[in-house]
């Protein structure tokens, strides 16, 4: 590959670099790192620097240099992390999303059929090709409202081959799109209901037959479980962790959703996130802080399913790290809209800006155990995103309805507004 050119972007109103910030705990907005007419000098996908734009264009001397003003009074912060997805999936739960209103519990739904087992009938059903076009337009839509890198989760297969497609389609959508896929595997997201099998079984399955495939594929480095009734026991989750990460797997966890639980297996196994903790105690928040476990917030299923928001505000007091993510998934998740989401848990749990562009961007990253991207900083992945707004504060404040301008990924615009994706 030929010497690629040196791309100077700016110059920003505000450029928010997210560089300095603490990985644990609260953080004041003043603490918020804010360059003003700031620019970002990129070379091969990456930052090479990042400073005040005249410096930086008096003192880059190469002759092919791009230059890409930005319209006058934009922010540009990094591009979005978004660690809790399942927008791999067929078929749609509006069904039980209306039963849920009409009175029913989302444990109901999944006893009586419905829940993660209709998706999984419909996922099954579908075509790998097909679930690779879902997952393409479904990263669009999460692209064009600033999210650069998305996990996603296997889960909806619940049997190796099945598991295995779900994984196969994942990677062909991320080869298909701008958007790094961060696949892992769930297959320990419930058991199967076609089949009488019992839980240790079901997991020592997923541990022999399924992750060894995995690995030698390549297909995901993560592993994810539910922890919770009618899903997977404590007990039986921690070894399976455990297990999992002997093969060279990190681990995640869904936990503390319904019942608590799953924080503490999450810590007890060193996993890299527990997730979800709508109803996470003052125990488990402690737990929780004095770990290096992520708490990952999900603010989408609160108001998919109508329940309270993770307690945010007391994580981070307590010192804990707090990434917020969409958990885009066709059940207890469907609106997929992670700055409206983290706006909104951010105005219910009196979270900072900080906090809130903190757990989509660098603590999010951390939490998927990706060391180069979630800062403007030299080295890091050039992914941004940039809003035409003199002022960073009007982000949040429109929950969402305002949407960036510009998106570029690894150095360049890969979504511009007034002409959609390239
Ligand atoms: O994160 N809690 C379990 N899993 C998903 C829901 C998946 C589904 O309902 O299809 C979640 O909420
Ligand atoms: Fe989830």
């Amino acid at each position: 590959m030929g010497a690629s050119k040196y791309i100077l972007y700016g110059p920003f109103e505000q450029l928010v670099t997210m560089q300095g910030l603490p990985m644990k705990g609260a953080i004041s907005d003043e603490e918020l790192p804010c360059l003003r007419a700031g620019g970002v000098l990129v070379k091969d996908g990456r930052i090479h620097s990042v400073g005040e734009f005249s410096a930086l264009k008096a003192s880059n001397k190469a002759q092919d240099t791009e230059y890409c003003t930005i319209p006058e009074g934009s922010v540009a912060l990094p591009g979005f992390i978004d660690a809790h997805t399942h927008i791999c999936f067929a078929g749609s739960r509006a069904r039980d999303y209306a039963a849920r209103n009409a009175g029913k519990s989302y444990l109901e739904i999944a006893q009586a059929g419905g829940g993660i087992w209709d998706t999984v009938q419909k996922t099954r059903a579908a075509s790998k090709e097909e679930l690779v076009q879902n997952t393409i337009s479904r990263a669009k839509a999460h692209l064009i409202t600033g999210t650069t890198t998305l996990e996603v989760k296997s889960g909806y297969g619940l049997k190796p081959e099945e598991e295995i497609k779900m994984l196969e389609a994942i990677a062909a959508a991320n080869a298909q799109t701008h958007t790094d896929l961060i696949p892992t595997c769930l297959a320990a997201h419930t058991l199967p209901k076609d089949r009488e099998i019992k839980e240790e079984e079901y997991l020592r399955e997923i541990l022999t037959k399924l992750l060894p495939v995995v690995k030698e594929k390549q297909l995901a480095k993560r592993v994810d479980i539910f922890v919770e009734d009618g899903a997977f026991s404590e007990t039986m989750a921690l070894e399976f962790l455990q297990e999992a990460m002997q093969l060279g797997f990190k681990a995640t966890v869904h936990a503390d959703q319904f019942t608590t639980g799953g924080s503490r297996v999450a810590v007890e196994a060193g996993a890299l996130s527990a997730d979800h903790l709508e109803v996470s105690g003052d125990s488990e928040i402690q737990l929780l802080a004095n770990s290096e476990v992520m708490a990952i917030a999900l603010p989408g299923a609160s108001l998919g399913l109508g329940c309270g928001f993770t307690p945010a505000r007391k994580l981070l007091d307590a010192g804990a790290g707090l990434a917020i993510a969409s958990d885009h998934n066709p059940g207890s998740a469907p609106m997929g809209q992670l700055v409206t989401q983290a706006a909104i848990l951010g105005t219910f749990e009196k979270l900072t800006q900080a906090e809130v562009f903190a757990g989509i961007t660098y603590r999010a990253a951390h939490a998927l155990d990706l060391k180069d991207r979630g800062v403007l900083a030299p080295g890091m992945l050039a992914d941004l995103c940039v809003y035409e707004v003199s002022d960073i504060c009007e982000i949040l404040y429109h929950q969402g309805n305002l949407k960036p301008s510009f998106v570029i990924k690894k150095g360049e615009i890969v979504y511009d507004q007034s002409k959609g994706i390239s």
